[in-house]
């Protein structure tokens, strides 16, 4: 029997770039509230939440995803040519086919890529760093670009009190490549599909163009909610354990920006020294699913309260039901 060859491997992978791009339309709590008999008080109280941004009509998940890419790319000191993969993870992208990052591609001149989307929803971003860590370990890849991007604006019943305050628009990337030390620990990840009408798009959705009645995300809050209060934790510990170091040495907690009072549950539950610092971009970005967390460590860093190195601990969560996290050190 034949031997083949196998790609010469890399000894380790790390996050070299990240970049964001918020959409400009500030969107406040009273704006929404006028549609579903809600308040800006309850709002804050329930969600975190005191403003969200929505993408102009102009705008795709793709096209902010690309902006996010290249600013990306660019603090990575590459050039789109240098790149080898861009993976998107997204479910607000307009096309069933083809995938969101054909077109990101194609939009930051990645000419040399490969392209492929990611269906793992809110948990999509934490999937990718998964997989880029293995595409480069491997030596199938030395340069990715993950883009986390979501129109969700596009998808929310303005009217539904259960979806139409919280989810919004945005879009984070970082770069991934071949390092000298290892940068990223291993993934702890899962699903339950079980729980699959927990979070749903219905499938009209993609045919928005020929039904004219674009469908709407739904979601079952608190059963969503009890979830990931329930778990999450759990899977925090589990990939900290496994990351090798202790959770006095980690500089930030970026959990998915789901809800401040699920963030806040899990900190409770992993008792988390006072000097971890903790990612509450969802008070004036919303809940963006994928992007949330790329956008979260971008006003992180660009605030200067991570810098490049520092451990945070990363988790996501939502439809599926699916989860992922693990310990990367800060690009
Ligand atoms: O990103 C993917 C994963 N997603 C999540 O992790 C989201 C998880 N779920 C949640 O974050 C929360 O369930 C929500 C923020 C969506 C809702 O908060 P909640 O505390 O679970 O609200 P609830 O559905 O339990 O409703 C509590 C009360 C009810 O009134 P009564 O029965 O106590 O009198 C609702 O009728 O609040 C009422 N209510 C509202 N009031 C004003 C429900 N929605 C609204 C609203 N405005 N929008």
């Amino acid at each position: 029997m034949s031997t083949l060859k196998s790609p010469t491997t890399h000894s380790a992978a790390g996050l070299i770039g990240l970049g964001a791009y918020r959409p400009e339309r500030v969107v406040t709590n009273d704006e929404v509230a006028a549609r579903i008999d809600s308040s800006d008080e309850w709002i804050r109280e329930r969600s975190g939440i005191i403003e969200r941004r929505y993408a102009g009509a102009d705008e795709t998940a793709a096209s902010m995803g690309a902006a996010a890419a290249a600013r990306a790319i660019a603090d990575a000191g590459l050039q789109p040519t240098d790149i080898d993969v861009v993976m998107v993870a997204t479910f607000t992208h307009r096309f069933q086919t083809p995938s969101a990052a054909a077109e990101v591609s194609h939009l930051i001149g990645a000419t040399n890529a490969s392209a492929f989307d990611i269906s793992a929803a809110c948990a999509g971003f934490c999937y990718g760093l998964g997989i880029a860590d293995s595409l480069i370990r491997s030596g199938t890849a030395k340069n990715i670009v993950l883009v986390g991007t979501e129109k969700l604006s596009d998808f929310l019943n303005p009217d539904d009190r259960g979806t139409a305050f919280i989810f919004a628009d945005g879009a984070g990337a970082v770069v991934i490549s071949a390092t000298t030390t290892q940068g990223i620990s291993p993934t702890v990840w899962g699903a339950d599909g079980s729980a699959m009408d927990a979070i749903i798009m219905e499938p009209d959705s993609v045919q928005a163009g020929i039904t004219h009645e674009p469908s709407h995300i739904t979601m079952q809050g608190q059963r969503v909610f009890r979830w990931a209060v329930g778990s999450m934790g759990d899977v925090c510990k589990d990939a900290l354990a496994q990351s090798g170091i202790q959770a006095t040495d980690l500089v930030a907690f970026v959990p998915h920006q789901a809800n401040l009072r699920i963030t806040n549950a899990i900190v409770k539950h992993l008792d988390l020294p006072e000097s971890v610092i903790v990612a509450k971009d969802i008070e004036y970005t919303g809940n963006t699913s994928a992007a949330s967390i790329p956008l979260a460590l971008d006003a992180l860093r660009s605030s200067g309260q991570i810098k490049t190195g520092d451990p945070v601990l990363l988790v996501g969560f939502g439809a599926g039901l699916a989860y992922a996290a693990q310990v990367a050190l800060t690009p």
